[in-house]
C-alpha cells in the first residue's frame, strides 16, 4: 500500500488504467523488445485530498535529452504564456534588478518574452534537448532538476527570486516537499510563486481520464496544494481558473502573512466542496465514467471500421498513450497518428505502436475521420484544418463525452 508522501495517510487505488508505456516513449521499432511499463492507477488520499499515481516512474526515465515535447508546438498555449509574462512582468517585477525563475522552462516559450524584454531570468529544464532550443533563442536555462540544492546553487550564482513560476510543470514532480524547500530557499521574502496545471475538478467533471499517465505525478486542486503547501511555510493567496490543457488552475503562492487573501480563494474552496474533492465516492464515480468513456469510443471506432472507413489520430500527444493503451487501440482501428514534431515522425507510439507520421500523410489524401487527441487545442487545430471538413472529413472526441463533431455543414 503506498503511503502520501506529503501527510504520510494511506492512498486509496481508484482508477485502474492497467499496465502502460511511457506516455512520451515514442519508440524506433527495434526498441520495441526493450519497452518500459509500470501500473497506471490513481490514487486518493483521504488525509490531505491529493490526488496522485500510485506507482511512479523514475525521472530520469521521463525527461531526458530527447524529450518530445515543445511547448511551443501551440500557437495558442505560445500566446497564453505570453499575456501570462507580460502580467507578471506588470505586477510582479517593476523594480529594477527583478530576477524571475520558471522551474520546467521547456524550449524557453514563457521566458522569452522576459529574455527580449531585458528581465534577468533563468529557466531549469532537466530534458537537454528543449533546454538547447531556449538557449538557441537567448533563454538563460541551467540543464537540471530543481530541488533544494538547485535553489541554493540559483541563489549563490544569481540571487533571491521576486517571481519563481511554473507551467504544466509542479505536478511532475514526484517529491513536492524537496520541491518546497527549493521554494523557501530561493524566493524573496516578499516574493511570489505562480504555478498552472491541469485542474482536478475539470479532469472529473469532463472524464479526462487521458490526463492521468507517468509524468503527472499529481492532480492538484486548492485543497490538496492548501494541505502541502501550508507545511512548508506558504499560503495560496490567489486561484485563476484558466482554459488551457482543457482547464487548468494557476495558482499564486506567497510566504504565510506576507500578501493578503483574494476573495476567489474561498469561492474557490466552496466550489470544491460542492464538487466533492474531498470524497472517496467522487473518484469510484470517476472510474465507472472512465469506462463507459472507453466502452463507447471502442464501440465507435469498430463500428467505423465496420463500413470500411479510414480513421486517423491527429496529434501523438501524451494524452494519447492511455487513451490508446487503456481502450487497446492497435493500427486495425487506427491508420496512423499524425503530428507536427519532428521528433516524433517515423517512430511508433508508446505501447500500441502506431506510426506517427507527418502532418502532410494527413492531408494526402484526408481521412474519413480523425480522432483529436489534442482535444484540448481544438478551437486552434479545427480552424486551422477547415480543407479537412470541407472534403467531408470529421473530427472525432472524448471529451467530454464520445462523438463525432458535425463541422462540416457549418
Ligand atoms: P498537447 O495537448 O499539448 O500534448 P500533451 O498531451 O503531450 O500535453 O499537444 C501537443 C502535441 O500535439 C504535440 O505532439 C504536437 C501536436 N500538435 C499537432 O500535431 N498539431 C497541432 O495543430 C497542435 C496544436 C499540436
Ligand atoms: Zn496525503
Amino acid at each position: 500500500m503506498k503511503r502520501c508522501p506529503v501527510c504520510g495517510s494511506a492512498v486509496e487505488p481508484v482508477v485502474p488504467l492497467g499496465r502502460m508505456p511511457l506516455a512520451n516513449g515514442f519508440l524506433r521499432q527495434e526498441d520495441f523488445p526493450s519497452e518500459y511499463f509500470f501500473q497506471l492507477t490513481l490514487g486518493f488520499c483521504e488525509g490531505c485530498a491529493m490526488v496522485q499515481l500510485v506507482e511512479n516512474v523514475p525521472r530520469e526515465k521521463m525527461f531526458h535529452a530527447e524529450y518530445p515535447f515543445f511547448t511551443a508546438s501551440s500557437t495558442r498555449m505560445a500566446e497564453h504564456f505570453r499575456a501570462w509574462a507580460e502580467q507578471v512582468a506588470r505586477e510582479r517585477l517593476s523594480a529594477p534588478r527583478s530576477f524571475v525563475v520558471e522551474i520546467g522552462s521547456n524550449d524557453g516559450t514563457l521566458l522569452q518574452v522576459f529574455a527580449t524584454a531585458g528581465i534577468s531570468h533563468l529557466g531549469v529544464e532537466p530534458s537537454a534537448n528543449v533546454a538547447a532550443v531556449a538557449q538557441s533563442k537567448g533563454v538563460n536555462t541551467v540543464c537540471r532538476f530543481f530541488d533544494e540544492k538547485a535553489a541554493r546553487d540559483i541563489v549563490r550564482e544569481h540571487s533571491e527570486a521576486d517571481a519563481v513560476l511554473a507551467a504544466n510543470c509542479f505536478c511532475h514532480i514526484q517529491d513536492l516537499h524537496t520541491l518546497a524547500a527549493g521554494l523557501q530557499v530561493l524566493l524573496k521574502p516578499k516574493g511570489v510563486v505562480i504555478f498552472e496545471d491541469p485542474y482536478l475538478g475539470d479532469i472529473i467533471e469532463r472524464v479526462a481520464y487521458d490526463q492521468i499517465y507517468d509524468e503527472h505525478a499529481y492532480y492538484f486542486s486548492l485543497a490538496s496544494v492548501t494541505h502541502w503547501l501550508s507545511r512548508h511555510g506558504f499560503e495560496i493567496v490567489d486561484v485563476q481558473p484558466q482554459a488551457t490543457h482543457g482547464g487548468s488552475m494557476r495558482y499564486v503562492v506567497a510566504r504565510c502573512g506576507e500578501l493578503n487573501a483574494t476573495s476567489q480563494v474561498d469561492v474557490q474552496r466552496r466550489k470544491e466542496t460542492t464538487l466533492g474533492l474531498h470524497s472517496p465516492e467522487t473518484y469510484r464515480q470517476l472510474n465507472v465514467n472512465v469506462r463507459r468513456s472507453r466502452d463507447e469510443l471502442i464501440e465507435l471506432l469498430q463500428r467505423l471500421k465496420r463500413h470500411a472507413t479510414r480513421v486517423v489520430g491527429y496529434a501523438a500527444t501524451s494524452k494519447s498513450t492511455t487513451v490508446l493503451n487503456y481502450c487497446r487501440i492497435s493500427t486495425d482501428l487506427l491508420e496512423f497518428i499524425s503530428d507536427t514534431t519532428p521528433i516524433k515522425h517515423g517512430r511508433f507510439s508508446p505501447g500500441m505502436h502506431i506510426p506517427v507520421r507527418s502532418h502532410k500523410e494527413f492531408q494526402a489524401p484526408y481521412p474519413d475521420y480523425a480522432l483529436l487527441f489534442a482535444w484540448n487545442h481544438a478551437d486552434e487545430i479545427i480552424e486551422k484544418e477547415r480543407a479537412f471538413c470541407q472534403a467531408g472529413g470529421q473530427w472525432i472526441t472524448y471529451v467530454p463525452r464520445v462523438e463525432v463533431l458535425d463541422y462540416a455543414t457549418s
